[in-house]
């Protein structure tokens, strides 16, 4: 080649690679994806599993297919955290197999070796999980899920199946899945709670490799809009007293639409769940928080973790490379609200370390619309908001661009509800009830009320009332958002208005 077609051919390769790096989006950056939210690098994701904390760390497995940004053959996929704030990839923990695919499922620290899985001192993690197997489901077997468990003795990093798999076999229920296993100490023995379609069934095991059935509950309880899923059982306290709860995850016939996590209050005696309340009660409101449950083995302390998104439309929102996010994980407490005892949600205090210091303004008079940049100096996002009224009044809070998109966050005195309105908030072509305004109901009887808003840059989480009310939402905008603007029909005063920007949890 001469010298000077050698320069030219180079130029052309040096411009090729300028155009590729300058179009592709780096890692984290891409549009929509989340900041301050657990995503995974590439490719499909939904419910969180087997979520443990053990010797320091937090394990959080989930629902993943490696091959493509839709849902297909589910795998378990692994990621650790030490403050449940970063997160680093870990390799694929379990693989489908003769057996099926991977579906949904637990984790403990076997302790006391029960299931001698352990060696050499070492204490074993236990999986605990569905095995689905697609080709009984396409001949239509009616036993095509049965549950299974597998054990790590490095901590989490590598996987042995057990080789007596399915150690529970389906009795002839389609819908038989996602087991969520706690010692029950009373009993000396470990529980195991199965979603089994309309209701959930209450399994005991000594080894977790032999599983005998002690009960049913929820046929004739709580909502029933579609199959029952994903649940979880713990105790939270109240004021000294035990209280049981029991998670059940429900798709579709969630309180706006799609896929919702609904709860029960009551006793579990180590064979049976009795509810101390008839009416239905939900965790998050908002139409994109699914899958929820929460970590074991961290004590008194119960931390939940729910999957940003919604079976309506989680294998086409537009995002590129991957798909879905969880949301924040959120400490769960008892809380007494008029005669009423709930469950309050609140973003886990390990978020400041990644927040700025608030930049905090008093008073703030929203009779007319109020640009919040001109009170805090510029708006960036992801952030946090906390509001404190002294007093209820209708309020909204419109997240824009400068393209007339937006999303509106707010309370509606009249109908005592909460709500948050997507219906122009950018992208929503890909379904057709994801443009759509949603509601929650207001269960605290103070004369006062307080929000708190973790905005990430396509979602937002709403904990109002020091948690008793919660609505996840996410949303699409063609530009970026980059204003708030507060407002209130009913000259509402903000008593106190907290901004606080958050650093990316990726950098
Ligand atoms: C809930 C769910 C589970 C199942 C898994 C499959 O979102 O349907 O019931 O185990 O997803 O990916």
């Amino acid at each position: 080649m001469n010298k000077k077609r050698s320069f030219f051919v180079t130029a052309i390769f040096i411009s090729a690679v300028l155009v590729q790096t300058s179009n592709a989006q780096p890692l984290y950056r891409e549009m929509y994806r989340p900041q301050v939210h657990f995503s995974p690098k590439e490719k499909w994701m939904n419910d969180p599993n087997g979520m443990v904390y053990h010797n320091g760390v937090y394990h959080l497995f989930y629902q993943h297919y490696p091959d493509s940004t839709v849902w297909g053959p589910m795998h378990w996929a692994h990621a650790t955290s030490r403050d449940l704030v970063h997160w680093q990839h870990e390799p694929i923990a379990l693989y489908p197999d003769s057996l099926g695919y991977i579906f949904s499922g637990s984790a403990v620290v076997d302790v006391n070796n029960t299931s001698g899985f352990g060696k050499d001192g070492k204490v074993p993690m236990v999986a605990i999980f569905t095995h689905h197997d697609p080709k009984g489901e396409k001949n239509g077997s009616d036993v095509f899920q049965n549950q299974s468990i597998a054990y790590s003795l490095d901590e989490g990093k590598t996987w042995t199946k057990y080789a007596g798999n399915p150690v529970l076999k389906n009795p002839g229920i389609r819908d038989f899945r996602d087991p969520k296993v706690s010692w029950y100490e009373d009993g000396k023995k470990w529980i195991m709670t199965l979603a089994t379609l309309d209701h959930i069934t209450f399994y005991s095991s000594k080894d977790l490799k032999g599983w005998v059935k002690e009960s049913e509950f929820g046929k004739e309880a709580g909502a029933h809009g579609g199959v029952w899923e994903c649940p979880d059982l713990f105790t939270l306290d109240d004021n000294g007293k035990k209280v049981w709860v029991l998670i059940v995850n429900l798709n579709p016939g969630g309180p706006n639409g799609g896929s919702a996590t609904q709860y029960f209050l009551g006793n579990f005696d180590g064979k049976t769940f009795t509810a101390s309340h008839a009416d239905t009660r939900w965790l998050d409101y908002g139409p994109d928080e699914y899958a929820g449950i929460t970590w074991a083995n961290t004590g008194n302390r119960k931390i939940f973790l729910g999957w940003m998104s919604n079976w309506q439309y989680a294998n086409v929102v537009p995002t590129k490379t991957w798909r879905n996010a969880m949301t924040i994980p959120r400490d769960l407490k008892l809380k007494h609200a008029g005669d009423k005892i709930i469950i309050a949600s609140q973003p886990v205090p390990e978020l400041s370390a990644i927040q700025s210091k608030p930049i905090v303004v008093q008073n703030v008079n929203v009779t007319r619309p109020v640009d919040l940049a001109s009170k805090t100096g510029k708006i960036t996002f992801p952030c946090r908001l906390n509001l404190a009224l002294v007093e209820v009044k209708d309020l909204s809070l419109a997240i824009a661009n400068d393209a007339g998109e937006e999303v509106v966050i707010g309370y509606d005195k009249k109908q005592n509800q909460y709500f948050i309105d997507r219906s122009r908030s950018g992208r929503s072509d890909f379904q057709k009830d994801f443009a759509s305004r949603h509601i929650a109901p207001r269960f605290s009887d103070k004369g006062k009320m307080d929000l708190s808003l973790v905005i990430d840059v396509s979602s937002v989480e709403l904990f109002a009332d020091d948690g008793s009310t919660v609505m996840t939402e996410i949303f699409f905008p063609n530009k970026p958002y980059s204003k708030i603007r507060l407002q209130s029909t009913d000259n509402a005063v903000i008593k106190k208005l907290e901004y606080i920007s958050f650093k990316s949890i990726w950098k």
